[in-house]
């Protein structure tokens, strides 16, 4: 049992549900009963994938989409019915803004996908504007040391609310679902961790890729992409914390002040710059990767539409011009309030702090062109999701106010 700072004040927040005795919510004060809660889901969907989606309620793409819409505004409203409050206890770069994000990204190109069945596009809508409720109640950067993460946590929660039987949705829907948030965080290879093993979850059948589990990775990338990505990562700085380098399968120490240096090395030894964890993050994305290898059609076109606006924040960093100090400052700050909305406010107070004080010149200079840039992809890409998400804005909004957010 872990008894850090951070893991305590999150079990004092969890012994305020209102959860009987011995509920189902156990899991996340007792590790191997969460455990075994994901072997059996685990056992449940594995074997018999294609036979669960067959039992999926949707005979259309449009039902699909309007009817996952639905199903998540009534998730997440009961969510919040339940004073869970998970929503004010995630660390800035997964938040209520990341959430929202998600869902307006899924509906930029799941309503496009004719050709794959509408039953794993509704699976992989829902699970995939979910995925990230289990940052409410596991912090992010203590999962190195759990075999329940986030992941798996956001699927138990949501196991244990299906359960209860409000949101219509049917056994076979709630299992994959749920199956598909635990499966979002993309393990490549077996982990031992307090002698227990973490498995890959499956994600294809013959060889084919599972689209329930694959579209909510899809969806999670596109945020770790284009301009959100760099407001997300830096919303993360403002607190010591280890981040987790895919390349080396480790987490290292992140520091801001050497994170922010304007570095962009060749050959790298130990902890990356931030501009560094953005070109890594940028040039994974391709079908070569073992996380874009499934990737198609019009989610490529975003990818690589989110890769151009990266690029282009990055070179501002590399090539910087002269920007205003003052102006740049309050602009972005306004920008990381906006991105996240909840928490990001006072994230971005203390970063503001640490950029005045901390910096050397050079870096300054460098990341504030940076930020200007960012401000102005964000803009730019705000448009683009206005514009093709058009008829679904109205509920993405009636989601947004469910946080008291617009
Ligand atoms: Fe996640
Ligand atoms: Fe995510």
């Amino acid at each position: 049992m872990l008894v850090d700072k951070s893991l305590k004040k999150c079990y004092s927040f969890l012994s305020s549900l209102k959860h009987k005795k011995g509920g189902k919510m156990n899991f996340l004060r007792d590790e191997e009963k969460g455990f075994n809660e994901m072997k059996k889901l685990r056992s449940e969907v594995e074997p018999r994938m294609k036979t669960l989606v067959k039992e999926v309620n949707i005979n259309s793409l449009q039902k699909a989409v309007t009817r996952g819409i639905e199903i998540i505004a009534r998730t997440l409203l009961l969510l919040q019915l339940r004073k869970l409050n998970i929503h004010n206890n995630t660390d800035p770069g997964h938040g209520v803004g990341h959430w929202i994000r998600d869902l307006q990204n899924a509906l930029r190109f799941i309503p496009k996908l004719n050709d794959i069945d509408p039953k794993e596009l509704f699976v992989g809508l829902v699970a995939g504007a979910l995925h990230d409720i289990g940052c409410g109640v596991i912090p992010r950067y203590e999962e190195h040391r759990r075999v329940v993460r986030h992941a798996e946590a956001g699927a138990l929660l949501l196991l244990d609310l299906f359960n209860k039987k409000k949101l219509c949705l049917n056994e076979a829907e709630q299992l994959l679902i749920c199956y598909a948030i635990a499966a979002h965080t993309h393990y490549l290879q077996e982990k031992e961790v307090n002698g227990r093993i973490i498995k890959p979850y499956k994600d294809t059948i013959n060889g084919r890729p599972f689209y329930p589990v694959w579209i909510p990775r899809w969806i999670d990338r596109l945020d770790c992409n284009g301009p959100y990505f760099v407001i997300r990562h830096y919303l993360t700085l403002h607190d010591h914390h280890r981040d987790f380098c895919s390349e080396q399968q480790k987490f290292y120490e992140v520091d801001y002040f050497e994170t922010m240096q304007p570095r962009l090395r060749e050959k790298r030894t130990g902890k990356k710059t931030m501009l560094e964890h953005l070109k890594m993050f940028m040039d994974s994305q391709n079908n070569r990767s073992p996380y874009g290898k499934w990737d198609r059609g019009v989610y490529i076109e975003l990818r690589e539409n989110y890769k151009r606006k990266l690029n282009r924040i990055i070179q501002a960093v590399l090539h910087p011009e002269p920007i205003d100090e003052k102006k740049t400052i309050v602009a972005w700050r306004a920008a990381l309030k906006k991105a996240e909305p909840i928490n990001g406010e006072k994230a971005a107070e203390k970063l503001e702090n640490l950029f005045r004080s901390s910096l050397n010149k050079e870096a300054k200079l460098a990341w504030l062109s940076g930020f200007h840039t960012t401000i102005l992809e964000a803009a730019k890409l705000d448009e683009e999701i206005r514009r093709d998400i058009g008829m679904h804005l109205k509920e993405v909004q009636k989601i947004q106010k469910i946080f008291g957010i617009s």
